[in-house]
């Protein structure tokens, strides 16, 4: 089965990271659906039941895109609050996520080092991506490790990014 990669970048073509990583992704095509939520819904009309049944047919989802202030991009939240719906995502009768596996592929713009109780930033990756894990936890859904390239604003080289994108497939494939 393919995994299913849903992008959320607010503006792709500016993009170093994310753009790569795609470019990386369409070689696997026959492995991997990518999802581009900023260019599927322009409007941010997001079509809930199209979206729903795209998940029901993947069991291995990442979410990728690049940390903004801690969190995802807008449309992406949105899409969480739309498609994640009571009856479906989670309450009595909402199982349609259990048991699938979901994973973060993030581009951060800070340094790694930053990122620890003791550095600039004060948390850890693991904690400020607290509110995915625990959405997970309540619909039922196993939470891969994540994955994160740092220093995307201005440290990481066109060699770290190009490291980066293969590290992401050989992720996307140890968690199949
Ligand atoms: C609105 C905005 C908010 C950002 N917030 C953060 C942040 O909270 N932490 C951080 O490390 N980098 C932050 N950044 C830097 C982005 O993470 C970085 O530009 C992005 O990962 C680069 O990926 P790209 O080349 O695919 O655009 C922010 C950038 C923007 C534009």
């Amino acid at each position: 089965m393919k995994t299913l990669v849903i992008l959320a970048h607010p503006n792709i073509k500016n993009s170093r990271v994310n753009q790569r990583w795609k470019q990386e992704l369409l070689r696997y095509s026959n492995e991997i659906t990518i999802h581009e939520i900023y260019k599927e819904y322009p409007n941010w009309n997001i079509d809930v039941l199209k979206e729903q049944k795209l998940l029901e047919v993947h069991s291995n989802i990442i979410f990728q895109f690049p940390l903004y202030w801690y969190s995802y991009p807008p449309l992406l939240k949105k899409w969480f609050d739309d498609v994640f719906a009571h009856g479906w995502a989670y309450g009595s009768k909402g199982d349609k996520l259990k048991g699938k596996k979901l994973g973060i592929a993030m581009s951060i713009g800070d340094k790694k080092e930053n990122y620890l109780s003791t550095g600039s930033v004060t948390f850890t990756v693991d904690e400020v991506i607290a509110p995915f894990k625990a959405s997970a936890v309540h619909v039922g859904a196993v939470t891969l490790p994540y994955f994160a390239v740092f220093g995307a604003s201005f440290q990481a080289s066109d060699e770290d990014i190009n490291q980066s994108a293969k590290d992401y497939i050989k992720y996307i494939f140890q968690h199949k």
